[in-house]
C-alpha cells in the first residue's frame, strides 16, 4: 500500500492529492492513509499536509528504499523483491542465510554494513548513506565453473552504469574492481553455493563508493569515491537503477542467448590491464606476465616471462600492475 500512494504522490509531485481520493482510489481508510505517510515521512521524504487540501511530495528520500527503487525499475527479474536495511552485518551474509529459500533475482540493499566484506576475507568499508551496498540472489542455470562470468556481468553493468551516470572514465581491473583515475570505486564479491557442478544460487554482492568523503588511512592511496572524483555528488538512486538494467541486460544475454559477447566487449575495451605488464597472485605464487587478452569466457590471455601463453580464470587469480595497485 505504501507503495501505491507514493506512486500517487508522484504522479502528482508538489501538487495536492486529498486524502478522501487516495482512501477512495485505493479503496482503504483515511487513516491507514494517514499511517503510510507518516512512515514515509519517517523515511524521509518531505510531505506537506494540510487538513483541507491533503498530502503534497515536496522532495523524495535520499535513502535507497524499496518503494524509491521499484517506482523507476523496468527490470523483468533482478529486484522483484527487495529488502531493504537501515544497517546490516553484511548484505553477502544476509544473503547467504536466506538464498536457498528467496527467490531469483532478489536484492539485498543496506545504507550501511558494519562488517561488509571483500574479497580474500578483508573488510568492506561501507559506511552509512554514502555508497551502493547491495546483493543480488541469482539462481541461474549453470554450471558452478561458469559463476565467475556473473561476476564479470556485474564488472562491466557497474563501469558502464559509472560512466553512463557520472560521466567519469571507469575503467575494470580483471577481472572485478572499477577504477577511476587509478583508485578503486567499487568491488564484486561473488560467493557461490552447489552440487554436483550445478549453481544452486550465486551472491553477487556489489559496493561502490558513491559519496564517500573520508576513507581509512589505510585506504587512502588506493580507494575513492565517484563524488570525490566528480567534485560533486551522485545520485545513489539514478546509478543503482541504471546498474540493475544493465545487468539484467547482460545477464539474460547470457542465460537467454548464451552469449557474454557485450560483457567482454565492455571488460576488453575499458581494461586497465590489457597490453600491460603485470604480476599474477596465484595462491603462494607471484607470476609476472604481460596481458594479451580477455578471451570470450573472460578467461585472461598472459605471456609469461619465459615467453610461454597461460590462461588464467578470474576466480583463481588476483591482479596487480606493475609495482602499482592498478
Ligand atoms: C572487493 O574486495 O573488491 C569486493 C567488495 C564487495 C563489497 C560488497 S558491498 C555489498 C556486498 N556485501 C558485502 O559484505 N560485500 C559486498
Amino acid at each position: 500500500l505504501k507503495e501505491r500512494i507514493l506512486r500517487e504522490l508522484y504522479t502528482h509531485k508538489g501538487e495536492y492529492v486529498s486524502g478522501e481520493g487516495l482512501s477512495i482510489k485505493l479503496n482503504v481508510s483515511r487513516t491507514a492513509i494517514w499511517k503510510h505517510i507518516n512512515a514515509l515521512k519517517n523515511e524521509g521524504y518531505i510531505i506537506q499536509t494540510t487538513q483541507k487540501k491533503g498530502y503534497r511530495l515536496l522532495k523524495s528520500t535520499e535513502k535507497l528504499t524499496p518503494e524509491e527503487l521499484k517506482i523507476n525499475l523496468t527490470t523483468k527479474e533482478l529486484g522483484k523483491k527487495i529488502i531493504y536495511f537501515e544497517s546490516i552485518d553484511s548484505t553477502n551474509a544476509y544473503g547467504k542465510k536466506i538464498a536457498l529459500s528467496a527467490e531469483h533475482g532478489t536484492l539485498i540493499i543496506s545504507e550501511e554494513q558494519q562488517e561488509g566484506r571483500g574479497r580474500m576475507g578483508k573488510n568492506w568499508f561501507s559506511p552509512e548513506g554514502e555508497g551502493i551496498w547491495m546483493s543480488l540472489i541469482l539462481k541461474p542455470p549453470i554450471l558452478l565453473s561458469e559463476g565467475t562470468k556473473l561476476t564479470q556481468i556485474a564488472a562491466a553493468a557497474a563501469c558502464m552504469a559509472i560512466r553512463n551516470v557520472t560521466g567519469l572514465e571507469a575503467y575494470i581491473k580483471w577481472p572485478n574492481d572499477i577504477v577511476v583515475h587509478g583508485k578503486k570505486v567499487c568491488g564484486i564479491l561473488t560467493e557461490m553455493a552447489g552440487e554436483l557442478n550445478r549453481v544452486n544460487y550465486l551472491i553477487v554482492g556489489i559496493g561502490i563508493n558513491v559519496n564517500t568523503k573520508n576513507f581509512p588511512q589505510e585506504l587512502i592511496d588506493k580507494a575513492t569515491s565517484l563524488a570525490i572524483e566528480k567534485g560533486e555528488p551522485v545520485d545513489r538512486k539514478t546509478l543503482a537503477i541504471n546498474l540493475l538494467s544493465l545487468f539484467e541486460e547482460y545477464y539474460l544475454l547470457f542465460i537467454e542467448k548464451d552469449t557474454l559477447e557485450k560483457t567482454m566487449e565492455i571488460c576488453r575495451s575499458y581494461s586497465t590491464v590489457l597490453g600491460k605488464p603485470i604480476t599474477i597472485i596465484h595462491g603462494e605464487d607471484i607470476i609476472k606476465a604481460h596481458a594479451l587478452e580477455i578471451n570470450e569466457e573472460g578467461f585472461l590471455k598472459v605471456k609469461l616471462e619465459d615467453g610461454r601463453q597461460q590462461l588464467f580464470s578470474s576466480g583463481e587469480v588476483s591482479v596487480r600492475g606493475d609495482g602499482t595497485y592498478i
